[in-house]
């Protein structure tokens, strides 16, 4: 038995993961207990619709106002599961100005505003935890913030969506069409609550500037983060990806260079032999390059109920940790001492160099790849391989799928409108960038 009394936990969102959490605390409470040195209660949940909630609620006080369980004195720890930047911003402000510790899982507050919440946090002398934010039951923020502390991480590179990444398993293996496998990811509760957020890259881009600000100690910059979904991607391209070696996946991508870092999520071939290529459905996997230990790799479920309520309860437990050992002695939200965050900037993505697979529909008559080529060339930019395809029953245009080698994304985008501009090509012309994920 524990010498401390057990901590009251406040549950903000009864939903996919606020249920999850419920039956993981119970489930596991004697284990959990025993790692964190004292019981962990919830005694106070606020949910919009109590009556449908599949959480187990037995024993906790049950209201549709989370206002209630914010400025309920008994708690110590406020866990945010609502998600979206508003009521949760305000809440968890709050929560900390009322002397609670907050454990979430929302990586669009983190993500936009995480400096905000840190600095009102270090105030008010309290903790944030948000390893549930990014790659769901992957520990990544615990491997990276604590794990690679001896690293200068080079370069982060995930598959951190796992509803985009279930959609495009699908087209590839099933070939089955988009919206029905997004109403089969919905169904199964990977998706967000506003699913556009999946599929334009906005959930990525949250995860992603989390994960580039714990790499490189610099401040949270959700709007600086270059996004670019899979809405557009057909069943043709991931095909003829694979037909070249390699296969489509929706990546977010930080990287150090030379005058900033790199912080993009967009589709991106990769070569099919690499581990990630293997990353299928809903997993998600984060691939580390830190100096020292060169690349690590970190897979796992990136989204559902219990793993992420996996990550969430860790939280709990390491808040609970600090409460009865050493509160004074806390590992820095974004890794690096607040006042030690550096200026580097994010650099423009026009400044970004990457391959691309390039896919043109173009009229078959002779001269087109001859004017195609000479723009490329006139830019400077090396063909790796070309490859003309059949034309599609009943159509009059036929594909040609280019590969290049590193170019600048701004002589890239030129060359495309130059392309685009052609009489003999249907605009637009399909990017994908490629990235070979060797050990640079
Ligand atoms: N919608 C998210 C995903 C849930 O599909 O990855 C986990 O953040």
């Amino acid at each position: 038995m524990s010498a401390y009394p057990p901590v009251k936990v406040g549950l903000l969102g009864l939903g996919t993961v606020g249920g999850g959490v419920t039956r993981v605390l119970a489930r596991n409470a004697e284990e959990i207990s025993r790692r964190a040195g004292r019981e962990i209660i919830i005694t106070h949940a606020a949910a919009k619709n109590l009556n449908t909630t599949t959480a187990n609620t037995a024993g906790m006080k049950l209201t549709g106002e989370a206002l209630e369980v914010v400025d309920d004195p008994e708690i110590s720890i406020i866990v945010e599961l609502m998600g979206g930047y508003e009521p949760a911003r305000s809440l968890a402000l709050r929560a900390l100005a009322n002397g609670k510790h907050v454990v979430t899982a929302n990586k669009a507050l983190i993500a936009k505003h995480g400096n905000e919440i840190f600095a009102a946090a270090r105030a008010a002398g309290m903790m944030v935890g948000f390893e549930a934010a990014v790659a769901g039951g992957i520990p990544i923020i615990k491997a990276i913030r604590e794990g690679l502390a001896g690293n200068r991480i080079e370069w982060v590179a995930g598959i951190i969506n796992g509803t985009a990444n279930f959609i495009l398993t699908a087209m590839r293996e099933q070939g089955r069409d988009f919206p029905e496998v997004l109403a089969e990811a919905q169904a199964l509760g990977y998706a967000e609550a506003d699913p556009t957020f999946d599929i334009k890259g906005i959930d990525a881009a949250h995860k992603l500037t989390i994960l580039a600000s714990i790499a490189f100690g610099i401040p949270l910059q959700f709007d600086q983060v270059y996004i670019e979904g899979i809405s557009h991607i057909s069943r043709e391209d991931v095909a003829y990806a694979e037909q070249l070696g390699y296969r489509v996946k929706h990546l977010g991508i930080a990287r150090r260079d030379v005058d900033g870092v790199q912080v993009r999520v967009h589709p991106t071939l990769i070569p099919q032999r690499h581990l990630l290529a293997s990353v299928s459905g809903v997993m998600n996997a984060v691939l580390v390059k830190g100096d020292a230990v060169g690349q690590s790799l970190y897979y796992g479920a990136g989204a559902g109920a219990e793993p992420t309520a996996s990550a969430v309860v860790a939280d709990i437990v390491d808040v609970v940790r600090t409460l009865t050992a050493d509160p004074e002695n806390r590992v820095p939200h974004l890794a690096f001492q607040a006042d030690a965050l550096s200026d580097l900037p994010v650099l423009p993505m026009a400044s970004v160099e990457t391959a691309c697979y390039l896919r043109l529909q173009a009229q078959d008559r002779p001269g087109v790849l001859a004017d195609v080529t000479r723009i490329l060339a006139d830019r400077d930019i090396s063909i790796e391989a070309l490859v003309q395809k059949e034309p599609a029953p009943g159509a009059s245009d036929v594909p040609i799928i280019l590969l290049t080698y590193e170019v600048q994304e701004q002589r890239m985008n030129d060359a495309i409108a130059a392309i685009e501009a052609l009489d003999s090509i249907r605009a637009p012309v399909m990017r994908i960038r490629l990235e070979p994920l060797d050990s640079d």
